[in-house]
């Protein structure tokens, strides 16, 4: 099948998922143009696509779901028969039922999903869990996943794909939002960036010391794009959370994150076990 047309529609606060998607992207011909959904606008347009366009959905796992305000910006996308490729990134603890998630949205809103991926990538909130993930072995597997996506569109034809299987249960796994969110410390020089880049809009512009717990959905952004490194998780809170992400993350994970990250503060739950997994 020849594509007319190529999309990457993306939502990724801390760009782990934005870099993968774009790489398998890169093995796509025509090149696709980027659709990022990260940020809030006041308004968009819905937009259609065709059964010889090729749409590409990534998306990070967030308590084992589809974060929710992707599932709303993607509402925008239609499809008629359009093939897509859905690619969840995860932070190593696991991506529970998020791949058939974004599986069943997608398909909702017309599209017909022909290929589908779980990349590990550094957990976003314990940044040591899984760290410097995607790895040599991890750019590898993205690169043979993109490559075996563009041989299946080249030489395949929508009536000869047949519907793929991706892990899940079908009642998801309950939301369980992270009760904890970023606070702005005394560096903060009132620059905005932080208001103006959060994707929930959960910090008021007039004030960016101020975080709306509410709205936040703890997806990290404001802590990466801060330029005095004044946003921030507050330490102690990320105990609780750190202790059970290793535990689940890895062997042993809790004993061992505890030990060293008390000799240490470095957590030695990044030598897990090398999870990635593809459906093609
Ligand atoms: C609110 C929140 C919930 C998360 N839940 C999970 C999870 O259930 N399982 C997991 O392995 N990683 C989880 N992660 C880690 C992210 O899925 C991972 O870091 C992802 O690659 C971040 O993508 P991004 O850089 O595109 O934003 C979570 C991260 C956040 C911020
Ligand atoms: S980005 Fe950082 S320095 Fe700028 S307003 Fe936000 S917290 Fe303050
Ligand atoms: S305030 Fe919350 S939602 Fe906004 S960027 Fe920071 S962590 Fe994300």
């Amino acid at each position: 099948m020849k594509i007319k047309s190529a999309c990457m529609a993306i939502f990724s606060p801390t760009d782990s998922t934005r870099k993968i998607v774009e790489r398998i992207g890169g093995y796509l011909s025509p090149a696709p143009t980027e659709m990022n959904l990260t940020l809030p606008a006041s308004s968009r347009a819905e937009l259609h696509f065709l059964a010889n366009d090729l749409v590409i959905f990534g998306v990070p796992v967030y308590g084992g779901r589809v974060p929710e305000t992707a599932r709303e910006r993607f509402k925008i996308l239609r499809g008629h028969r359009t093939p897509a490729v859905i690619v969840v990134t995860y932070g190593n603890r696991a991506y529970d039922d998020a791949l058939l998630e974004l599986k069943t949205v997608v398909e909702e809103q017309g599209f017909q999903v022909i290929a589908a991926a779980a990349f590990v990538t550094e957990h976003n909130i314990v940044r040591q869990i899984a760290a410097g993930r995607p790895d040599e072995n991890d750019l590898k597997a993205i690169d043979r996943f993109g490559a075996a996506v563009a041989r299946k569109v080249a030489e395949g034809a929508p009536s000869a794909w047949h519907e793929i299987g991706v892990p899940g249960n079908k009642e998801y796994r309950p939301y369980q939002p992270i009760p904890m969110h970023p606070k702005t410390g005394s560096g903060c020089n009132h620059c905005g960036i932080c208001s103006r880049e959060c994707p929930a809009g959960a910090i008021p512009a007039d004030d960016p010391r101020q975080t709306d717990a509410s709205r936040c959905i703890s997806c990290m952004r404001c802590t990466r794009v801060c330029p005095a490194g004044a946003r921030k998780l507050p330490w102690l809170l990320q105990w609780g959370p750190r202790g059970r992400l290793c535990r689940s993350a890895g062997r042993d994970g809790r004993r061992r994150c505890l030990f060293r990250a008390l000799l240490s503060r470095r957590c030695t739950a990044r030598r897990i076990a090398r999870r990635i997994h593809v459906w093609k």
